[in-house]
């Protein structure tokens, strides 16, 4: 099975081995954050999950640390069976210790290298972090553009969700987008149906990160499904976070019944237990989706992707 992924973030893919490695060049230490078994963090709800982030994220500060991390998710990736991969930057974590644009070029090496390896072809969405604010974001969106790249085709919002409002960032997407930047935002996952009628009412997306919660809204659902946004769905993120039980109460199906154009995505893997591959096995297995079905959702990945039409029919033709 081909996959395609478009909601992942790059510290939220560092594998614990290399968190490890990371914090000894660094003289720090990140065991309280490992799980015995060595594979994923721990943390116990949004805001510690959000502190553990920022803490695996500060201990990548030279070029050469982002490149690392780049090459070891793009190349991952590939072994799953991926042919495209998005991922999610963040300026203000990147730029904190280093230069951003410098961090920036490594990242996209890293990825450059690993589709020399395997084939793998991957876009950057440098995004705005909600909970640090709309100057900040606005300072995230003019980074983005001023350091264009052929591989930076978007801009985004993730970060906690229940500070401030969609509009409160317009600016900062009105730089990007203007820029020529495709636009995606975190709406629909720990707020409900109206913080994704929020984000498409006041912000220039095409995609919605999550936006599984628009299925609390009938008339949401329909506009989704009639203006064609496609929707970036973590189910095993969803399900660690608590926003649903298990893929059994999961709106996934629901959705793509309803005709939203849904994609399948690993947000954060090692934090959430999860990988790209899991998650096309998992909902595989338990929403009750066919090779088939899932198929189709690889071609709605690259339909939705932020890639030069070129790639992109280049990539649905690769597909069987
Ligand atoms: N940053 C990293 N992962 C995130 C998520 N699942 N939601 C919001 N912000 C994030
Ligand atoms: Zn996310």
């Amino acid at each position: 099975m081909l996959k395609a992924e478009l909601h992942c973030h790059l510290e939220g893919a560092t594998p614990p081995a290399l968190a490890r490695a990371k914090a000894a060049k660094y003289g720090v230490t990140v065991d309280d954050l490992i799980t015995p078994d060595g594979e994923s963090y721990a943390w116990s709800d949004f805001t510690t999950f959000l502190a553990a982030y920022d803490r695996i994220a500060g201990l990548f500060r030279t070029p050469d640390d982002f490149f690392d991390l780049s090459h070891a998710h793009f190349a991952e990736l590939a072994g799953q069976g991926a042919i495209y991969a998005e991922v999610f930057l963040s300026p203000d974590h990147m730029g904190r210790h280093g230069s951003y644009p410098d961090c920036l070029d490594a990242v996209i090496e890293g990825s450059l290298k690993a589709r020399e390896e395997t084939g793998i072809e991957g876009r950057f969405i440098p995004l705005a972090v909600r909970n640090f604010g709309p100057e900040r974001a606005l300072a995230a969106a003019e980074q983005a553009v001023r350091y264009a790249r052929p591989q930076v085709t978007g801009f985004g919002l993730a970060g906690d969700e229940r500070a401030f409002l969609p509009a409160d960032f317009h600016a900062a997407f009105a730089t990007a987008h203007e820029a020529g930047l495709s636009c995606t935002a975190h709406a629909g996952e720990l707020a409900g149906a109206e913080s994704v009628r929020q984000a498409l009412d006041a912000l220039p997306v095409s995609r919605i990160g999550h936006g599984v919660r628009a299925v609390e809204d009938a008339d949401l659902v329909r506009r989704l499904a009639d203006e064609k946004v496609a929707l970036e769905v973590c189910p095993g993120s969803n399900i660690a976070l608590g926003i649903y039980a298990d893929l059994a109460a999961h709106p996934l199906r629901a959705l793509m019944d309803a005709g939203v154009r849904v994609t399948l995505n690993s947000d954060d893997p090692p934090f959430f237990r999860t990988s790209l591959a899991q998650e096309y096995e998992s909902c595989g297995a338990s929403c009750g989706l066919s090779e088939a079905e899932l198929a189709d959702l690889t071609r709605t990945a690259l339909a939705a992707a932020f890639v030069d039409e070129e790639t992109r029919q280049r990539l649905l033709h690769s597909l069987p």
